[in-house]
């Protein structure tokens, strides 16, 4: 792994490829025990765009039936961030009476988390829990359960792996972090 130049900035390599498939691991495995036998169909929410390299990840170890849906969130208008979660694309299937799982692929503040559970049960959703793959601890400020989270890392920003520095970096394999 070496540097990557993303728009003006420069990331170094932070979290391996093999590192973030066993926090994969570890967090399917979780999920399998809570659901396997269940009777109903969870459905996993992908949390466009930045979950949707660990939704398939995640989607392909899950083996119980469940049902891929996806919605597209933002805070922003323009170019400042209103606090506010806004949706830019609905949910692409119901959530009436159903059990929700949510892919995130980080939480950081936890914001978007916080309105999304609001939107959920607002939507008749019988259960949410969260799954993230990385935490933030330090700047996690909500008191929304995370079920299910990959890895706890310090409070930096990172790329790769689906997160993006304005829209670069998604297609990193790996995940990194801001060179300072
Ligand atoms: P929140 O502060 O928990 O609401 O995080 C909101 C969103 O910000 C996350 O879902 C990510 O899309 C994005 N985000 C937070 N931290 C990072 C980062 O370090 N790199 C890239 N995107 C991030």
């Amino acid at each position: 792994m070496d540097h990557v130049k993303l728009h003006d900035k420069t990331f170094k390599p932070f979290i391996p490829y093999e590192k973030i498939i066993s926090a994969i691991d570890g967090v399917a495995d979780k999920i399998n025990q809570d659901f396997r036998g269940c009777t109903d169909v969870p459905i996993i929410l992908c949390v466009l765009n930045g979950s949707i390299v660990f939704t398939g990840e995640l989607l392909k170890r899950l083996d119980f039936p469940c049902q891929l849906v996806s919605m597209k969130l933002t805070s922003y208008e323009g170019t400042y961030s209103t606090g506010k979660v806004r949706q830019v694309m609905g949910l692409t299937a119901s959530v009436r009476d159903r059990r929700v799982i949510v892919v995130e692929d980080i939480v950081d503040t936890g914001n978007t988390i916080f309105d999304l559970c609001d939107i959920l049960k607002g939507e008749g959703a019988n259960e949410v829990r969260i799954c993230t793959l990385l935490l933030k601890p330090e700047v996690y400020k909500k008191d929304v359960k995370l079920d299910y989270v990959g890895m706890e890392i310090p409070n930096a920003f990172i790329v790769g792996f689906g997160l993006d520095y304005d829209e670069l970096g998604r297609n990193l394999k790996d995940i990194y972090v801001l060179d300072q």
